[in-house]
């Protein structure tokens, strides 16, 4: 499937989403006669290159024109102001040029630092996203944002940087974790209760085949989930409006995601998100009980809620709240659900509200 994002309030940038499996040479292809780099820097990580070597060389670097290849450790960590510096470096080593191509195959940490270096190397170079998880397939591999973490909390540093390609093939979800995997789905059930009501109920209707790993219900998820996040970044590219929909579940998510140091994955934390802003939503901005119920149905029955919030006082979580990126003059915003489908931003919350919903 190929799904066009037009950016209009962009200088009319415009890039595909391809989805398909098994189709690196098709990559290859693209890359070669379409974007046409004079070197192509591929950056990925040490898990993804050691599953997958033997592709890449086959189907990929060999009859390519140059390509080289940095391989950085694995993890959240590499997401890190160091790992930028030595990243930068070795990519200077390789003297790109403004027409050089980074080809980020990897994750949301693969995509975001390498997405971040294109956007500052020779003041931006072009860059294509080929995400190998879930999450990465349905949320941090489209719409341009790019980062690393601090010490204080995640992504503080970063850029908007559209990719000229979004590449994705299904077969590297054959070797996810199920960890990983059921990580993705949690960015799945957020991105359709914020836009895509009969998304939503076919999630629901399928649970167990997503237990099971069905590859045709996840498949239609995972395009189900860029349709909807390719047309909010079409209407709100640079997160002036609109696009603050799909931080839904990610205020609370991000807090509870930095104070577990980052052992909580980022799925499991925007599941807890989910939980206490739906609870806020329903509290605060009309959102149904029967849907609300729905949903604490649907994270239980997929146990995505690991319950790490209880493990932290509420005055921790909302400390770490105030660095969320949302906040407008020192308030903490949220988006909150209306109906399953609808999502509003910019609703202030009182701290007493959101304690309630943190501890219920
Ligand atoms: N991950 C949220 C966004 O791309 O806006």
């Amino acid at each position: 499937m190929e799904f066009q994002l037009s950016l209009k309030s962009l200088k009319n940038i415009s890039y595909s989403i391809i989805t398909g499996e098994n189709h690196l040479g098709k990559l290859r292809d693209l890359i070669n006669n379409k974007l046409n780099p004079d070197k192509s820097i591929i950056i990925t990580d040490e898990n993804v290159y050691n599953l997958y070597k033997n592709k890449f060389h086959d189907q990929l670097i060999k009859s390519s024109k140059n390509f080289e290849l940095i391989i950085i450790p694995s993890g959240e960590k590499s997401k890190s102001q160091k790992v930028r510096d030595e990243l930068e470096n070795q990519i200077i080593d390789y003297k790109p040029s403004r027409n050089t191509l980074i080809v980020a195959i990897g994750g949301g940490v693969v995509g975001d630092i390498s997405g971040f270096l294109a956007s500052i190397i020779l003041r931006g170079i072009r860059y294509v996203q080929v995400p190998t998880t879930i999450i990465a397939q349905v949320d941090s591999s489209i719409g341009g944002k790019t980062g690393i973490n601090t010490r204080h909390s995640k992504n503080l540093i970063g850029t908007f940087h559209q990719p000229s390609l979004v590449f994705i093939d299904f077969n590297f979800l054959n070797t996810l974790p199920e960890e990983e995997y059921m990580n993705g789905v949690a960015e799945i059930l957020k991105s359709l209760l914020i836009g895509s009501p009969d998304g939503f109920d076919f999630l629901e209707s399928n649970l167990n085949s997503i237990v099971a790993r069905k590859d045709n219900v996840i498949k239609k998820l995972i395009e189900e989930s860029i349709r909807v996040k390719a047309k909010i970044v079409e209407k709100d590219p640079e997160e002036k409006n609109l696009r603050k929909i799909l931080n839904f579940g990610h205020t609370v998510g991000h807090a509870i995601e930095s104070l577990s140091g980052y052992k909580l994955k980022h799925g499991f934390a925007v599941a807890e998100g989910i939980i206490v802003e739906s609870y806020i939503s329903h509290i605060q901005n009309k959102f149904n009980e029967v849907d609300l119920f729905r949903i604490q149905y649907i994270v239980d029955k997929l146990k995505l809620d690991k319950q790490y919030r209880k493990k932290y006082k509420f005055e921790k979580a909302l400390e770490k709240m105030s660095y969320d990126k949302k906040r407008i003059n020192d308030q903490i915003t949220f988006s909150l659900l209306r109906k399953i489908g609808k999502c509003d931003y910019n609703k202030i919350v009182a701290p007493e509200i959101i304690e309630l919903a943190y501890n219920h």
